[in-house]
């Protein structure tokens, strides 16, 4: 097999769109295999990132990524980043061929074992690719779990997924609601100012200015309920983005059992992506700008 080819096992339409399915197994980073252009885009990705989130991205995460080791001088070895994250937190990277079903990567991540995906987007792919490659997971999410708090919320939030797929399919989009809206695109206050600590913002150039300085999202203080109402886009930048204070506000607000908040909201009409109710803790009323009527999921 070229290494160079993820092993694709088989597409299907979803709700949420046209989802590749791959080999579920983990597999060993096959790091000989990557070409010099595989590297440049790595390295391209991290200097143009990181010069732009300097001032923008969460302290703990631009902090957590240094002490990891990640350079853009080449793709980084799982194995040597898993020795510096294990003797932080207990997590491990395990390599992956892409998106996994829900249930295997819940279990992974309950297991604080966090899945990523070893190849590389394409030179032309600079600034968008529809699904998660290794720099968006080892670039955008992999440096918070250095964080002991951020860490247990993401095994928190795997323990979850495993008891929200027994539940069943709307338990399951409320629960994902709340990744999207905290892992991928959530936002924090420092002292500073609002700064970025989602994985699907600060792995993306476009996102990572938006979210913070355009005036059409709507930036609202977090609302672990509200959230699991809400819907979002996939297809473009948010239209809301949430605002947490601390991680410790993420890891009290998963502290509960979720099931009679499952029961509550599975009574009640979800929320469109760019609502603003009375009861939110607004930063920020977005304009709209740009907004399409439809395509919330
Ligand atoms: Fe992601």
């Amino acid at each position: 097999m070229n290494s160079q080819q993820p092993r694709h096992v088989e597409h299907q339409q979803t709700d949420k769109g046209y989802v590749p399915v791959y080999t579920t197994t983990v597999v060993a980073q096959p790091w000989a295999d990557y070409t010099a252009t595989d590297h440049d885009v790595w390295r391209q990705l991290y200097e143009r990132q990181r010069a732009l989130l300097v001032g923008r991205a969460s302290d703990e995460f631009l902090v957590a990524q240094d002490a990891m080791g990640m350079t853009p001088d080449a793709i980084p070895k799982f194995d040597d980043l898993n020795e510096v994250l294990r003797a932080a937190t207990g997590w491990e990277l395990v390599g992956v061929e892409g998106l996994l079903p829900e249930l295997t990567f819940f279990e992974h991540l309950a297991n604080r074992r966090f899945p990523v995906t070893w190849w590389i987007r394409k030179p032309e792919q600079l600034d968008y690719l529809a699904e998660p490659d290794l720099f968006h997971d080892l670039f955008g999410h992999v440096p918070l779990l250095m964080n002991p708090v951020f860490a247990d919320y993401m095994q928190a939030y795997g323990r979850g997924g495993v008891k929200a797929h027994g539940i069943g399919p709307e338990a399951l989009v409320n629960l994902t609601r709340l990744y999207w809206y905290t892992v991928e695109f959530g936002l924090i206050q420092q002292n500073d100012g609002l700064r970025i600590y989602g994985s699907g913002i600060v792995s993306s150039k476009g996102e990572s200015i938006y979210c913070l300085d355009s005036d059409a999202p709507n930036r609202i203080g977090f609302d672990l309920e509200r959230i699991m109402r809400t819907r979002y886009r996939i297809d473009t930048y948010q239209k809301t983005y949430f605002v947490i204070d601390s991680f410790e506000q993420l890891m009290q607000a998963t502290g509960p059992d979720f099931r009679p908040l499952y029961e509550r909201l599975a009574s009640q009409d979800s929320y469109a992506a760019g609502d603003v109710l009375d009861s939110d803790q607004v930063f920020h009323r977005g304009s709209g700008e740009g907004w399409s009527s439809d395509g919330d999921v």
